[in-house]
């Protein structure tokens, strides 16, 4: 029985001075509501319903809107849409009976639409920062969070990303860390998030939205409580085109403890992804890594996967399939007939030929490689490989390198400072060790190699240092490699002369360096050394006569040097009047990354024990 009555309206919405309250911003679980019709209106076919509050999302920000009911006394609207008109939300809906204004009313969202909506909405901000760890410098431009949803940049973005997004994005949700907002004033936005869009609607209350204690990034939908809650994210694919990408992603159809989602089945497979296994399988077949039997059902179990694959590349995938399929059955019946035939010939069952279960081969790490080769190209001009602490005083990672307490340009080493129980020795009579640090950098050997009493000094320092940072060029962790020479009479000729050896053999023949003037307080002078580009010769221009991407005009830069600081010499008991030295320190991780061909865009990856990244080196 289908009532619905015209009714005759107060005002036009406009006129209202009041704004829809809107609850869903502050409370994104709310599923029922009472509350009053401030108005209703008939637009066409469907009616349009303003309430005083509302839990209902009205579609924007990239996010679909809620479904749900309006009950009152007199009759139930349905809403099937909703939308914001100036500072009011308006409900779309088809009426059972009658809705009045004043009429208190019972507003009920579907939960399972809402809640697949938000995951999905939070899941585009888990992607987001995932993005932004692997490409900082990309400017999003919109979020899509509906099937088929995307987060789209200005820029490009290579295709071999899309695995470390996803596993990005899946750290965030495994870490299950909480999702908070806050509501907060345009100057207050624009002040503490990276970037804001450049509309952001006037007649919506500016919310911002914070992931763990990542940097918070303006957001009105609705979110879920933790990164955990959205489950596993796919990222299904990466789409450049013209001058912007496209990531797309997936989360699985329902979070553990979430109501079964009422949309289409979610898709967990791309094409990609189906036709990688099946070519596993092909190989594995071949290479006779698993039997034939194995090999069968694992055909079996991957036919059947093809409907988890978008309907949209069914057709295509379903081809690429078909092939294999073949191919695979093709080299099982040939390895049978073979096999078949040596039976019937040898007696024996047992197939000589096939080859064994080679255990997977392992190497050393890139760094602990990288280590070995700059030992050995030093050790050649009478660099000895000392050790001195990694842990270390103050006093050697900052007072002896010329930099007292409380010296500003200790704040360019990110220092960790750590407890130390006891009461620290005196290193010279008069002299505090300070603090324990772990060493931010592995110039501390320096006075300690002094302290040996030893000279001429030729060292060659590699240790491992720690810094307050990380990001995609940088580790809390990383390498160093100091060289000290100490010998009486010792120039910037014969800095200069080392360092052009070092980079011709390690980096290759052609390769140069040059100094720049720097200030570093324990040396004087002080230098930045560059070497020249390998891309482009040093030349800054590629062959067709685009700028150099990889370098600076030309140059890249290394490290620091310089000529020790008499206070240095005289902190390790060294006569800076008979003696003088050169001295320089470099991370191993940075230049290593410089040799052609070893263009890492995030160095995180050397520490993330990923042996399918590792492995390749
Ligand atoms: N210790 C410096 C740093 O970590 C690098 C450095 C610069 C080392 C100049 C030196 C030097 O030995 O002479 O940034």
């Amino acid at each position: 029985m289908d009532q619905q009555i015209e009714m005759v309206e107060m005002k036009p919405y406009n006129e209202y001075i009041a704004m829809t309250e809107l609850i869903y911003l502050t409370d994104s679980y709310q599923k029922e509501l009472t509350t009053t019709v401030v108005s209703i209106e008939k637009h066409g076919n469907l009616w349009e319903v303003v309430l005083t509050a509302t839990i209902f999302y009205p579609e924007g920000g990239g996010q679909p809107s809620d479904r749900g009911t309006i009950t009152g006394k007199n009759g139930k609207a349905h809403v099937k849409h909703v939308r914001m008109k100036g500072d009011l939300v308006i409900h779309e809906c088809t009426l059972e009976g009658k809705l009045s204004p004043d009429d208190e009313v019972r507003g009920t969202i579907d939960w399972q639409v809402r809640y697949t909506n938000m995951r999905l909405h939070s899941a585009g901000h888990i992607v987001h920062e995932a993005v932004r760890l692997v490409a900082p410098n990309l400017t999003p431009t919109k979020g899509y969070h509906h099937d088929d949803a995307y987060i789209e940049y200005i820029g490009s973005l290579p295709i071999d990303t899309q695995y470390r997004i996803e596993k990005e994005s899946n750290a965030l949700v495994e870490q299950n860390v909480p999702l908070t907002t806050e509501l907060v004033s345009m100057e207050e936005l624009q002040k503490r998030t990276p970037w804001a869009p450049e509309h952001l609607p006037k007649h919506k209350p500016l919310r911002i939205l914070t992931i763990g204690t990542l940097l918070p990034i303006p957001d009105g939908g609705t979110q879920v409580r933790t990164t955990g809650e959205t489950g596993e994210i796919h990222i299904t694919k990466i789409e450049n085109a013209d001058d912007h990408v496209r990531v797309y992603y997936t989360i699985e159809q329902a979070a553990q403890g979430a109501p079964a989602a009422d949309t289409s089945p979610a898709q967990t497979l791309t094409a990609a992804q189906l036709t990688g296994m099946l070519l596993d399988v092909q190989n594995d077949t071949i290479s006779h890594a698993i039997t034939p039997l194995e090999s069968k059902n694992a055909l079996a179990e991957l036919t059947k996967k093809i409907r988890l694959v978008p309907p949209q590349d069914r057709q295509a995938v379903g081809i690429v399939v078909t092939e294999v399929k073949q191919s695979i059955e093709s080299a099982l019946s040939a390895s049978s007939s073979d096999l078949d035939a040596r039976r019937s010939t040898n007696d024996s069952w047992f197939d000589v030929t096939m080859p064994g279960i080679r255990p997977p081969e392992g190497h050393l790490h890139i760094v602990t490689q990288a280590i070995t080769e700059i030992s050995k190209i030093f050790a050649t001009i009478g660099f000895t490989r000392v050790r001195h602490p990694e842990v270390d005083w103050d006093y050697y990672a900052f007072e002896a390198l010329n930099m007292p307490a409380s010296h500003p340009a200790r704040d360019e080493w990110e220092t960790f400072f750590i407890e130390y129980p006891g009461k620290p020795a005196r290193a010279t009579p008069g002299v505090a060790r300070g603090k324990m640090v772990l060493t931010p950098h592995t110039s501390n050997g320096q006075v300690r190699e002094m302290e040996k009493g030893k000279l001429p000094i030729r060292m060659i320092n590699i240790a491992k240092c720690y810094r307050r940072q990380i990001d995609v060029s940088h580790t809390p962790m990383f390498h160093q490699f100091e060289g000290l020479y100490v010998d009486t009479d010792v120039s910037i000729a014969h800095l200069k002369g080392v360092l052009d050896y070092f980079a011709q053999q390690f980096f290759g023949p052609e390769r140069k360096t040059r100094l720049r003037p720097f200030h570093f307080q324990f040396t004087e002078p002080s230098f930045e050394v560059d070497i020249s580009c390998g891309i482009c010769n040093g030349t800054g221009k590629l062959a067709n006569g685009d700028p150099c991407r990889l370098c600076k005009a030309g140059w890249l830069e290394l490290g620091g040097a310089g000529m020790v600081h008499p206070n240095v010499l005289r902190y390790g008991g060294v006569n800076p009047d008979t003696h003088s030295g050169f001295a320089f320190g470099w991370g191993v991780e940075r230049t290593y990354m410089m040799k052609s061909g070893t263009q890492l865009d995030d160095i995180r990856l050397l520490y993330s024990n990923d042996v399918r990244f590792l492995e390749q080196f």
